[in-house]
Parts: C-alpha cells; structure tokens; sequence
C-alpha cells in the first residue's frame, strides 16, 4: 500500500482519474492511454471493494449502477427555464435587434450559438458537486433525473477548483445530445433486438434520459453542453464570453464554436458558416440563438413568462433529407385518382418523421425517373405533405426497373383511364376505395360532420360489406354495426344517432359533402347562397347540360366557365344522378341565412285559424324572413303558433316541450325577431338563430 495509507490513495487516484476523465470527455485532449486511465479505475474499483467507507458520490466509479427508481420525482427549478422566441425569417431577428438596440444604446453586443438540437436540462451544483439535474418539464418544474445525467461522462460530478472559485450554489442550463454516428448505431442496436429505433437524436436523448434504470442511460452515448447559469450563489460573470469562460474553467463542456457578434451581419455571417458545415457537425443542431453578451442588460430588458428578450433563435429554413425508397403504391383516392405514394425509409425532417410522400402522377416518376430502391431527396416545407425533390445517382449500383402505373384499379380492377399526367378510376361509386372516400367525405367535418365517420370507420363499412353505396349510410342500424370489429353498444348507437342528426344540414354542407369535383367549402358556400335550395342549383348544372356551357353557374361567384363545365358533368352522370336523387332523399339541406333573415334558422308550425291573415299567408311572411315553416312538430321545432282552434299539433307542442305563441306572439316574432318576444327569449334555438358567419 502507498505511503499515507488507502483513504490518501484512494483520494490521488480519483482526482487523477477526474482530471483525465475531463482532459477526455470535455477537452478531446487525452494525455494518457486507454490502457493507462483503464489500469487506474480499477485500482480505485478495488480499493473501494476493500474499503467500502472510501467510496464518495463523486467517485469516478460511481457513474453507473445506481439502482433502478419506482418513478421521477417532480423538482421545482432553481428558476425558471423558459424558452426562446424564434423565427426563421431574417426580419423578426433584425427586429430583435433593433429593440436591442432601442433600450441599451448602439454600443451593445452579442454572443451566437450552435442551437443545440437535444433535450433541455439543469445541472445543480452544491459546494461544487453535482446534487441534482432536473430535465425542463413545463419550465417550471421537471423530472429529476440525476443518477441518468451521472452516467454522462463529461458531466463533472465535481466542479474543478483550480482556475476559479467555485460558488456555494450553481444552477445551469444544459443540452443533453446524442451524436449523430452513436445515434445511427443505437438505432441499429435497438433494431438488432426488435425494439423501436428512435426517430430522431433529439428524442433518443430525451428517451435515454427518461429510463427509470439508469444502467440503461450509462449505455446510451450521451453527452452535454453547458450554456447559461440559471442561478449563481455569489457574483455572476458579467458577459455571457466570461460565463462560457467560467463555465469552461469549472470543468464543464461547452460548445466551441460560440463567438461574439457586433450587429445582424456579423450574426448572419455566423449563421451562413454554421450553415454550411451543418451537415458535417457530429450533432443536430436546428438554428443559432443570439444572445445579449452583457449580463447587466439582461436585467434591464427583461423577459416575457415565455422567453427572454435578450435572447433569440434564428432557426434554420425545413431541411432536406436523403432516404431510400422502399416502395411505390398506387393509392386510389375518393375521387378516382390513382396517386404514386412513395413508402421511404423513415427520415427525421424538420421535427417530424417522414416515411411516405406523394409522387403526384405517373408523369411526375417518370419525369424524376424514380424508382423503387432509389435514394432520393426528400423536402419538407411548413406542414404540407413532404416531396420528394429528385433521386441521387448511385454510379454501379443497379436499379429496378421504371415503375410503372397499373393498368387495372388495385382497389376494384375496373381499367384505369388516363387523363392527361393523371390515371383514374372510372367506376366512382362501386369502387371500394372510392366509395370508403366519398363515405368519409360526406361525414368530414366542413360537410355533414358525422363524429365517429371517419377514414377507419368509412373503409370498415365497405370492407365488410354493411355499405356498397353512399346512400346506405342512412340506413344502418345500430345492430349491425355491433356485429363490427371494433363497435360496441355504444358506439354503435352513437354512430347511428349522429348519421340521424345528419339528416337536416345546411345546404352548403350538403353540396360540399357530394364531392364534386372542384367544389371545396369556398364554393359550395357560394353555391348556396346562390341557389337557396339544392333543386335550384341541381336545375342551374343541368340547363349548363343542356348549353352545353354551365352559364347558370358561372353567374356564381368564383365559378368559371371549366368548373361550371366540370360540375355539371359530373352531376349528369346517371350513377351520380341516381345517388344524389337517393341521398336527396335522407337528407333535408336547408338554405343559409340571408341579411335581413330575421328569423333565419327557426323551424315554425302553424296551427288553427288566425284573424289578421291566413295560415298560407303567414306561412309566407315567415319563410321570407328566412324562418322554416313546417307541418309536423318535433323536438326541432323553435315555435308552434296556435290560433283558433289549434289542432293535435299544439298537443304534440307540450309534450315535446316546444314553445308556443298566440297570434300576437306572432306579429311581434314578424315585427321585431324572437328576440321582439317577451317569453323567454334565450331558448337555444333563439340564440342558434343568430346568422352564421363561420364556416360550414
Ligand atoms: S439559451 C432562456 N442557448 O433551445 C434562454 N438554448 O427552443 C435559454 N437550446 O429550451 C436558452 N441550444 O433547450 C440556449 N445555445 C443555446 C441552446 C439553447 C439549444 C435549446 C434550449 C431551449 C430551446 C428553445
């Protein structure tokens, strides 16, 4: 045993490993052999095992095996961890500057940064050790995850002392991240063993993080980078460059390639150079953050309970992946067309997992010549569905041959019909895949809004055969539903008693929920408020018909002379004929509301004779104010008006709870609008009665 006996060597061997463990993991810099930094843990290994009483947390041994935890703990952060207002336009970060610039005077600067593409963490330290790291949680509070963030070697479990003082109590931010190539090789491991790969380094750090064992996190290539003190026992350093400077000098990693910047170009200049090499960092990184250098500004600014505002992230424009294609899959739409979809190897693309994308026509694979196997470019721009850009030549690498569009519908068989770079399938309604659509469509929220009718639903219902045309969808029954895979009393109820309150929609919901071509929510609300009644408009396609050129329909706004020939067209087909005639039937589309419709939306019935005018007349006076007069009273009914002699109709009234008025009550509803009423006046149908300005 060495002089001084095994507590000193013990104390030696571990602030020599410590020293070389952050010479390796923080600086890159390693001054001794593996062999030579192995041969010394295991001295200390075996010390401890000998004198168990010399094992402290912070010794270099005690990075792993802690034992697995029930659940996190919830910690409150030393202060809040807020977030970052960003913006990948140039615009709101000149905007930034300039408010810089208005609050602190010209002479101010700023430090830029790597935004790191990883999970947010803070890193507590007591008297110099590590006593606990909490991920960001909701800001304010997070999970406590100290024994995983153990397991990262370059985070020191103690401070390093010798080139500055170390603060009773130090609060930092971190970003923990998982490199790209040890991501890769993750993934391949996880999928070696069956389980799911991460999609992304980011979420394979957050996910390593959260293992309730931290021998699996200890397992997990992870690594941190320090970049902000949340909370400092004693004087913070002045400027963010000293804070890195400290932060460096306390042993803890930090991203190298910070740099001050004076104004937006310099910031601009640094974004294009991280830019450039951002496809050869060994981490993701998503943008840059800007922060104001001096720490005493900080204060005078302030911050928003989102962000603060002396910091900005300039983020970086959707990205660009490369993946493999796997596969190409003709898809038939609920209009007959006959899409390319691309199935691609899954590819992390501006926070989002791509795996599909679609090809458009058959015009457009031949055009980028892609063809299953091929490694293409994918893009994806805002939320819109990803593209693929272009295929990547592979020089020696053989291709399959071009792909080529079938000739037969793969949902139905029926012969494909080309029309221009499109391919369709003509029979509309008899196609399972069409039919599914068009089902789904009809019950999509801007038409009948069906809940509980959606894509799932709509395919099971034609895959079993309970629906073979649109308009069976008003016939099923709660019984037959239940013989469903996936329905149960309920739901099959539900589903029957929201198809049933289909039944009276509003006119532009009606013609939307047809699908024709062409006819969007836009249209098929100018339609409506056009024609007023779906007879007038179904006249209107047909005297297009019979012109040849649609011209009743192009006196619609926004319909010209190819729609209106379109809308037509298809309305003339006698399949479609036949099924709109028959959804007609199921269905009672009511006309909006028109200025002036004073009584728009409210379902009248009048019964007995009445002294200042006829029945009929009133009738009139009250569909002119936009109400609907009807002849039998439901629970849908607004008012039932009784004059002399009311029928079993005012019977009906008070059982179903319907409210009802004399003849003076009527006047006032023709004078001034329910409201004009001095019954109570907020019944539901008084107050739905408002004109709907929203959209269908
Ligand atoms: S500073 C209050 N600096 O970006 C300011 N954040 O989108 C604290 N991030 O939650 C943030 N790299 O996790 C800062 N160099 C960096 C960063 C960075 C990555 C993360 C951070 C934050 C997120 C906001």
């Amino acid at each position: 045993m060495s002089p001084g006996g095994p507590e000193r060597r013990a104390r030696g061997l571990r602030r020599e490993l410590r020293h070389h463990s952050y010479l390796y993991y923080v600086r890159n810099r390693p001054e001794i052999s593996d062999e030579r930094f192995d041969e010394l843990f295991r001295e200390l290994k075996a010390l401890e095992a000998s004198h168990p009483e010399l094992v402290t947390p912070e010794s270099p041994t005690q990075r792993v095996g802690a034992e697995p935890l029930d659940a996190f703990e919830t910690i409150e952060h030393t202060a809040p961890m807020l977030s970052l207002d960003s913006s990948a336009d140039v615009e709101p970060l000149e905007r930034f500057d300039e408010r810089m610039r208005k609050a602190l005077g010209d002479d101010i600067g700023y430090v830029v940064e790597p935004k790191l593409d990883g999970a947010s963490i803070e890193l507590v330290y007591e008297s110099g050790r590590l006593s606990r790291a909490v991920t960001r949680g909701d800001g304010i509070r997070g999970e406590g995850v100290t024994e995983n963030i153990r397991t990262i070697h370059s985070v020191p479990l103690r401070l390093r002392a010798a080139d500055r003082e170390v603060p009773p109590l130090l609060a930092l931010r971190a970003e923990v991240i998982m490199r790209v190539g040890d991501f890769e090789a993750l993934n391949a491991r996880l999928l070696d063993s069956d389980r799911a790969p991460f999609a992304n380094p980011r979420n394979a750090a957050a996910g390593s993080l959260r293992q309730l064992d931290p021998r699996i996190t200890a397992a997990r290539p992870l690594d941190i980078y320090v970049y902000d003190i949340l909370a400092i026992d004693g004087r913070p350093p002045p400027t963010q460059q000293a804070t890195l400077e400290a932060l460096r000098e306390w042993g803890l990693p930090v991203n190298e390639r910070c740099r001050p910047a004076a104004d937006v170009r310099e910031i601009l200049a640094f974004q294009a150079k991280i830019e450039e090499g951002r496809d050869d960092l060994e981490y993701e990184i998503d943008g840059i953050v800007i922060k104001l250098d001096d720490i005493a500004a900080r204060d005078e600014v302030g911050e928003t309970s989102h962000h603060p505002r002396w910091a900005f992230a300039f983020k970086f424009p959707p990205r660009k992946e490369v993946t493999r294609l796997l596969r190409i899959v003709p898809s038939v739409g609920r209009t007959g067309v006959v899409t390319p979809i691309a199935f691609m190897r899954p590819v992390e693309l501006g926070g989002v997992t791509v795996s599909r994308a679609n090809l458009h026509n058959r015009e457009e694979v031949a055009r980028k010549d892609i063809r299953e196997g091929d490694r293409v470019r994918v893009q994806r721009a805002g939320d819109v569905i990803p593209q693929v850009l272009e295929r990547i030549d592979e020089p020696g690498r053989e291709r399959k041959p071009p792909w080529v569009m079938p000739t037969e519908c793969p949902s139905c068989g029926t012969a494909l019909e080309p029309r221009g770079p499109y391919t369709f399938c003509p029979d509309l309604f008899a196609c399972p895949a069409q039919l599914a659509g068009r089902i789904q469509h009809l019950g999509s929220r801007h038409a009948l809004d069906i809940e509980g009718l959606g894509e799932e639903t709509a395919s099971l219902l034609v895959r079993e055969g309970v629906i073979a045309r649109v308009p069976d969808l008003f016939a099923l029954e709660a019984a037959t539903l239940m013989e469903l895979e996936g329905f149960a009393e309920k739901s099959a109820t539900n589903l029957v008693r929201a198809i049933d309150a289909a039944r009276t929609t509003e006119l532009a919901r009606f013609i939307y929920g047809l699908g024709i071509p062409e006819v969007g929510v836009t249209v098929a609300r100018e339609l409506a408020s056009h024609f007023l009644s779906f007879e007038a408009f179904r006249e209107a396609a047909a005297e297009g018909e019979a012109a040849a050129e649609g011209e009743a329909l192009q006196e619609v706004d926004g319909i010209g002379p190819r729609m209106a020939e379109e809308i037509t067209a298809f309305l003339a087909r006698p399949e479609v004929s036949a099924v709109v005639d028959e959804l007609r039937a199921c269905v009672e589309p009511e006309p909006p509301p028109r200025a002036g419709d004073t009584l728009a939306g409210l379902r009248i019935v009048l019964t007995g004779g009445l002294e200042s005018m006829s029945r009929s007349e009133a009738g009139k006076k009250l569909e002119a104010l936009g109400a609907k007069v009807t002849s039998s009273v439901s629970k849908q009914t607004s008012y039932v008006v009784a004059g002399e002699n009311p029928g079993r109709k005012l019977e009906r009234a008070q059982t179903h709870g319907v409210e009802i008025l004399d003849e003076a009550g009527l006047l006032e509803l023709l004078r001034g609008g329910p409201a004009a009423l001095s019954a109570p006046d907020d019944t539901p149908e008084a107050a739905d009665a408002a004109p709907e300005t929203g959209a269908p």
